[in-house]
């Protein structure tokens, strides 16, 4: 009987389809798991952290604790808490405080990665240089010490 074989091997194709569909958003969920973002962050911060330390820790320390420059850890900020101030601050300097115009030594990409790298450091409260500035009360997702849990 033809027919009935013909039948069997479509709905044999069927199933196979439908075990494929339900093993394939199993297969995205893993993935996801992995979180390839997750890992690109930390590399992001890895590089950040390995540019700061050539350039940066002369002045604030290698975990940003502080020396001449401020303490990078705390929540008090001499020249603002957002990103554009961080941004700003890095760039241009404080020449006359003797915070270098970064823009004018480093390329824009190292310069990139090592603003990741201070934005992280942010709320850590490394004891060090005591605070200096005005204090910014953190968003609960701006607090890496909450948003990291
Ligand atoms: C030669 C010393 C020196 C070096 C090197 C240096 N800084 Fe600074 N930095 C300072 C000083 C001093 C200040 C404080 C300026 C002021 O009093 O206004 C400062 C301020 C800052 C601030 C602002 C902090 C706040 O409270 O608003 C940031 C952010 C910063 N530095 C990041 C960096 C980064 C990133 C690097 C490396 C690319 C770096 N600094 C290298 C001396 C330095």
């Amino acid at each position: 009987m033809p027919s009935v074989v013909s039948r069997n091997s479509i709905s044999i194709v069927a199933l196979a389809f439908v075990l494929f569909q339900g093993a394939a958003p199993s297969a995205r969920l893993s993935a996801a798991e992995d979180d390839p973002s997750a890992s690109y962050r930390r590399m992001v911060l890895m590089k950040g952290a390995w540019l700061f330390d050539r350039n940066c820790a002369f002045c604030h320390e290698k975990d940003g604790r502080g020396a001449v420059g401020p303490n990078l850890t705390d929540w008090y900020f001499l020249h603002g808490p957002t990103k554009d101030d961080l941004h700003r601050v890095v760039q241009e300097g404080v020449p006359e405080k003797g915070m270098p115009t970064w823009k004018t030594i480093l390329k824009p990409t190292d310069l990139r990665l090592i603003e990741h790298y201070v934005w992280s450091l942010r709320g850590k409260e490394i004891k060090g240089k005591a605070p200096e500035g005005e204090k910014h009360e953190p968003e609960e997702e701006e607090n890496p010490s909450v948003a990291s849990q």
